[in-house]
């Protein structure tokens, strides 16, 4: 059982799955939510979100005694040693970074620290562009305590690489922790709290000590870097597919094959979405561009990201001749398998393109109908089966590479649809034993 005892304001990926393995650990934690119900239903035992072993997690968290979920953030300051900040820094209407949540935080822990004698660290575990941490959060809390940073509360920078579905995984074994600081002590602190948590994973796992603003950068350098593999893979399917008989799997498992690249990342298909590398990538070409600087291979990695959407139609619409008045099934909606969340996920893009040329669509997803509909409603129809999705279809996209759709056999399409044409946006289906059967269209093959 370790002394310090942790606070984790913010209950999404990042907090939740943190403050559970945090609590199993050893460590006594207690996470703090505005949502009641939210804050009842973590109590009890039930994830407010879908993520891959999450809802045992949290169980076995409760067990400890050491977790518990509550509302404001008060009780949460006053009862910790350490704040973590895991507020969401979603995307503007302008692309930018939207730090709304993270300055009202900031605000609030000032605000209770005010009349708190007690050193108190502060990290920061959200993404935010650099400066932030020191000028926003630091800035904001000295000004409301009365305190001063380095003397009376220390600050921290702390980076997550964790991806949905593997974020348990993830945080329990990463492969690097970066601490950015803002002196030794508050630095000190986190190293020796990473120091009980994870014991002899830190022989594989090296920890990085840094400035707060370098590690604000290492999240997005990480982030536009994996976009970019992406985008680089996806530009590279739109050559493969000038050359007959070229076909990108197998150009990127030779590419990836050299060390000093890794084959990981550089799937081509309809274009990465999720809540992070598309806000990401935007935010840091709009910090950029604030300080007077045009990140030109970041603008292209999203223009080819968009781009990739519409390609996917345009090889369907190549083959029907027209979309219009056409029936077309999308298999998979949510932004990639193991998860429901539909945040910038391809099919949106794909969805709103076919719209406009006047598609009629019928989507499919194992689990990701209910967040599909709040975003599409009722301009698209939704499949309980697969089957369903394709009866009648004239044409089929696929765009998450869910285990169903990769076990489908050529008869499936043959005997469901009206005209057995498919684009294979994910490269599941494989070409030699299709082509024969149906029209295959496969990204990055002509
Ligand atoms: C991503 C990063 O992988 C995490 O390291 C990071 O912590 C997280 O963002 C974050 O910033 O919070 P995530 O968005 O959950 O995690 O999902 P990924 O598995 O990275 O996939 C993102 C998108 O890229 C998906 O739409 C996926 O289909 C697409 N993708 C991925 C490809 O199109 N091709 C590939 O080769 C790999």
């Amino acid at each position: 059982m370790s002394e310090t005892k942790i606070a984790i304001h913010g209950t999404g990926f990042i907090g939740l799955v943190s403050g559970c393995c945090f609590a199993i650990k050893g460590f006594k934690t207690i996470n703090s939510t505005y949502d009641q119900i939210k804050c009842d239903q973590i109590n009890k035992g039930e994830t407010p979100f879908y993520e891959n072993g999450l809802e045992e997690l949290l169980r076995e968290a409760l067990a400890t005694k050491n977790f518990k979920c509550v509302v404001g953030r008060k009780y949460a300051v006053l009862n910790s040693d350490v704040s973590m900040i895991a507020v969401g820094t979603p995307m503007g209407k302008d692309y930018s970074i939207n730090l709304t949540f993270i300055e009202k935080i900031a605000e609030e822990i000032g605000q209770i620290l005010q009349n708190h004698n007690q050193y108190h660290l502060i990290v920061v575990r959200s993404t935010v562009v650099p400066g932030t941490t020191r000028n926003l959060v630091g800035k904001r809390i000295e000004k409301l305590s009365g305190k001063k940073m380095g003397e009376d509360f220390g600050l921290c920078m702390q980076p997550e690489f964790l991806a949905e579905g593997r974020s348990i995984l993830d945080t329990l074994e990463p492969d690097r922790i970066i601490i950015g600081e803002l002196d030794k002590k508050s630095g000190d602190i986190l190293q020796k709290i990473y120091g009980v948590f994870y014991e002899d994973h830190l022989n594989n796992c090296p920890i990085l000590r840094m400035n707060l603003e370098s590690a604000e950068l290492v999240k997005y350098g990480n982030n536009c870097l994996l976009a970019t593999k992406i985008s680089y893979a996806n530009e590279m399917s739109r050559i493969a597919e000038l050359v007959p008989g070229v076909d990108i799997v197998q150009v990127m498992r030779g590419v990836g094959l050299d060390y000093r690249i890794n084959e990981k990342f550089l799937r081509a298909g309809v274009g990465f979405g999720g809540s992070c590398f598309p806000k990401d990538v935007n935010a840091i070409i709009s910090f950029a561009r604030a300080h007077g600087y045009d990140a030109r291979l970041l603008r292209a990695i999203m223009e080819i990201n968009e781009d990739q959407a519409k390609h996917t139609v345009d090889l369907l619409e190549n083959e029907l001749k027209e979309v219009k008045n056409k029936k077309i099934a999308l298999l998979g909606l949510a932004f990639k398998p193991g998860t429901n969340d539909m945040r910038f996920a391809p099919s949106i893009r794909i969805i709103d393109y076919l719209l406009e040329k006047g598609a009629q669509i019928i989507g499919w997803d194992p689990v990701a109908e209910e967040e599909a509909f709040k975003i599409m409603k009722n301009s698209i129809l939704y499949a309980d089966k697969i089957e369903e999705a394709l009866l009648d279809a004239d044409g089929a996209i696929i765009v998450t590479e869910w285990d169903e759709i990769s076990q489908l056999q050529p008869n499936d399409f043959k005997k469901s649809m009206k005209t057995p044409i498919v684009v294979d946006g994910r490269r599941i289906l494989d070409p030699t034993k299709f082509q024969d059967e149906i029209t295959l269209l496969s990204i990055g093959k002509r």
